[in-house]
């Protein structure tokens, strides 16, 4: 499949300190695997065999201790350093190389969700270009990056709004065909001195190039006690297909 795989593992996982004084977030057990298993697999379940793993300096060492050559997955990763949480999109910029002109599927490595992926790939896939986001009603959309929804089309997309023009979150799995290096080339830094992948995601609104799906079954970030808490409890009530 000529679609190439991206996990994003860096950040600085403040929210959930003092675990991640010892480790990396997405090296903290959610049910009976590390985090970051669950993004690989979600890759993987498309049929991608070509992964790369974003993390920061301080426990790459770790998480290539961990995951190796990608054998026991079925897959390939390669590896690359953020040396400072710039970002998500900052952290996909790195991806650039390794893309080499694909597009590419990319999951932040603290989202965790039952549904496959599969269906979601063939329809970006089948849109030939541009962009490819999934939404999740949510009950506390403040959050989240929440998308504002007309006619099943997304309008715009504002980055933890006060005031959410809807209760769709846009999730962290992004579908994006080799233009998102340019666009990233053209970012500025957020009020939160971040590359935001909001911004990302709204320039290609601008170009009328946005899709997006409705993710099915339960679906959580990970990246507070709170949500890790949930992850856990999801997990092992109804594990992921
Ligand atoms: O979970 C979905 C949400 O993720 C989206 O709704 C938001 O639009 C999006 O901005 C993001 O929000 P968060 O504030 O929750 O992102 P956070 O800073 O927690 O980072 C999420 C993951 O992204 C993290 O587990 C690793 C990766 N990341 C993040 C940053 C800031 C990086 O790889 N590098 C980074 O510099």
């Amino acid at each position: 499949m000529n679609l190439r795989g991206v996990v994003l593992a860096g950040g600085t996982g403040s929210r959930l300190r003092p675990l991640t004084k010892v480790t990396n977030k997405h090296l903290l057990p959610v049910g009976q695997k590390p985090m970051i298993y669950y993004p690989i697999e979600k890759l993987t379940g498309v049929g991608i065999e070509e992964i790369l793993i974003v993390t920061g300096v301080e426990h790459m060492g770790d998480v290539v201790g961990l995951l190796g050559s990608g054998r026991e997955f079925r897959c390939r990763f390669t590896y690359k350093v953020q040396d400072e949480a710039g970002g998500i999109a900052q952290a996909l910029g790195l991806a650039e190389n390794f893309a080499s002109g694909q597009p590419v599927a990319v999951i932040l490595g603290d989202n965790i969700f039952q549904a496959p992926l599969k269906q979601h790939a063939e329809q970006f896939l089948a849109q030939g270009a541009g962009a490819r986001l999934l939404l999740k009603q949510v009950s506390d959309p403040h959050r989240f990056g929440v998308a504002e929804i007309r006619d099943g089309k997304v309008l715009g997309i504002e980055e933890k709004p006060a005031r959410p023009k809807s209760d769709y979150a846009i999730i962290g799995v992004y579908f994006y065909d080799a233009a998102v290096f340019d666009i990233i080339r053209t970012l500025k830094p957020s009020a939160r001195g971040e590359l935001e992948i909001t911004d990302v995601n709204n320039a290609y609104i601008r170009t009328g190039q946005l899709g997006c799906d409705i993710l099915e079954g339960w679906w959580t970030d990970a990246g507070t006690f709170e949500s890790l808490v949930r992850a856990n409890d999801l997990i092992v009530r109804e594990p992921p297909k």
